[in-house]
C-alpha cells in the first residue's frame, strides 16, 4: 500500500474499511487484507475516561515515589540486627524485608504505571510503513569503485611489488605464533598412550583383593576385574594408569571361542580384555554370561567376547583389545606383553 492509500484509508470509517476489505477477500483470496478496522478505546472518545486513566497513572507513579522514600528511609533507619516473623518465610532480616518489599514496590509500580498509560492514553493506532529498496543507486556503485581503484593506486599496492609480497608473508606467518603458544596446553602425551603397565610376566591381581589370581579363580559366568601387579591405590599415578590398564577376565567353554586368536591369548577358555570402552572411554561393566556379550552404561555400546571383542551395538568404532595370558609355573595368571593396540577411545590411537 503507497503511502497516498494509507492516508485515504485512514480518513475513511472504521466499517467501510471493514466493508472494502472484505470485498478485496471475495474478489481475490490472496490479496492482501490490510490492517484490520482500528476500534476506539473508551478514552479515546470520552474525555472523563481519559481523565480517569491519567490519575491512575499518576497515582502509580506516587506509589513509586513513596516507596522509593521508605526504601531509602528503612536503609537508614533500622538496625542489620533486628529480625522479625514473616510468615511463611520464618525469621529474618527486618532491614533486608523493609528494603526488598520497598523497592519491589517502586519498580513494579513504575512498570505498571507505563503499562496503563501505553494501553490507555498513548495511540494504539497501527501504522503500516513501506520498506525502501537497501540497494544502492547504480551512480553510489560507480563512484564506490572509483574511490577503491583511487585508493588502490595511491596506495602502490600494485606497483610496490616487494612491499606487497613482504606483507602476504607477514600476514600468512603471523597466525604460527597462536599454533605455538598451543605447546603451552602441556607437554606432548609421546607415546605414553599407546603403553600401559602391562608387559611380560606381570600377575594379573584381582581388582579387589589385591591378590594374585589363579585359574581356578576364575568361574564361569561372573566378571572378574583385575590389574597389573605392582600397581597400588597409594602411588601419584595411579588414576591415569588404571585408566588404561584396567582388565576384565571371563571364563569361556574353549568350544564357544569363535575367534581363532581370541583362542590362542586365552588360557583354559579364560580371556582377558580391556576394560575401557572404545567409544568414549567409560568402565564397562555389565555382563550377560549367555550370549558373552559386555555392555557399556555410557551409550550402549556391546561387545561381543566369545568373537574378540567384536562390537556388535552401539557407537563405539573398535573391538575391544585382548591382552594375551597365560599360567605361570607357580600356576598364577600372568600378561605375555601389553596390549597390541591403544586401548580405549580412538583417537588415543595417535598418542
Ligand atoms: S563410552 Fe561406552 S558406549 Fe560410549
Amino acid at each position: 500500500m503507497s503511502s497516498h492509500e494509507i492516508s485515504e484509508a485512514e480518513d475513511k470509517l472504521p466499517e467501510e474499511r471493514g466493508a472494502e476489505s472484505a470485498v478485496r477477500l471475495a474478489e481475490d483470496p490472496f490479496a492482501d487484507p490490510g490492517l484490520p478496522p482500528h476500534e476506539h478505546r473508551v478514552q479515546d472518545i470520552d474525555e472523563r475516561a481519559a481523565r480517569r486513566s491519567e490519575r491512575t497513572v499518576a497515582l502509580l507513579f506516587t506509589v513509586s515515589m513513596v516507596a522509593t522514600i521508605a526504601f531509602i528511609a528503612a536503609y537508614v533507619a533500622l538496625p542489620v540486627d533486628k529480625y522479625i516473623y514473616v510468615f511463611p518465610i520464618g525469621h529474618i532480616s527486618a532491614l533486608n524485608f523493609a528494603l526488598g518489599v520497598t523497592l519491589g514496590i517502586a519498580l513494579f509500580t513504575i512498570g505498571a504505571g507505563a503499562v496503563h498509560w501505553a494501553r490507555t492514553l498513548m495511540s494504539d493506532e497501527e501504522i503500516a510503513d513501506e520498506r525502501h529498496p537497501i540497494e544502492a543507486s547504480p551512480e553510489v556503485k560507480s563512484k564506490v569503485l572509483d574511490d577503491f581503484r583511487a585508493g588502490a593506486k595511491e596506495s602502490g599496492f600494485g606497483r610496490r611489488k616487494l612491499a606487497r609480497n613482504t606483507l602476504f608473508g607477514a600476514l600468512a606467518l603471523v597466525p604460527l605464533s597462536g599454533v605455538v603458544l598451543l605447546r603451552d596446553l602441556g607437554p606432548l602425551p609421546g607415546t605414553k598412550l599407546r603403553h600401559t603397565k602391562w608387559a611380560k610376566g606381570k600377575r594379573l591381581m584381582n581388582y579387589n583383593t589385591m591378590q594374585p589370581l589363579r585359574p581356578e579363580d576364575i568361574s564361569v559366568g561372573s566378571l572378574t576385574f583385575a590389574m597389573p601387579e605392582g600397581m597400588s591405590e597409594e602411588q601419584h599415578d595411579f588414576q591415569t594408569e588404571i585408566a588404561k590398564a584396567a582388565l576384565m577376565l571371563v571364563r569361556l567353554q574353549p568350544e564357544n571361542i569363535k575367534d581363532k586368536r581370541e583362542l590362542d591369548w586365552s588360557h583354559e577358555g579364560i580371556v582377558a580384555f580391556s576394560k575401557i570402552c572404545t567409544h568414549v572411554g567409560c568402565p564397562i561393566n555389565l555382563y550377560e554370561q549367555q550370549t558373552h556379550h559386555v555392555l557399556c552404561p555410557c551409550h550402549q555400546s556391546t561387545f561381543d567376547l566369545s568373537d574378540g571383542g567384536r562390537v556388535i551395538f552401539g557407537p563405539a568404532g573398535h573391538a575391544l583389545p585382548q591382552l594375551r595370558i597365560r599360567a605361570n609355573d607357580q600356576g598364577y595368571l600372568e600378561a605375555m606383553g601389553d596390549f597390541p593396540e591403544p586401548v580405549g577411545p580412538a583417537y588415543w590411537e595417535r598418542g
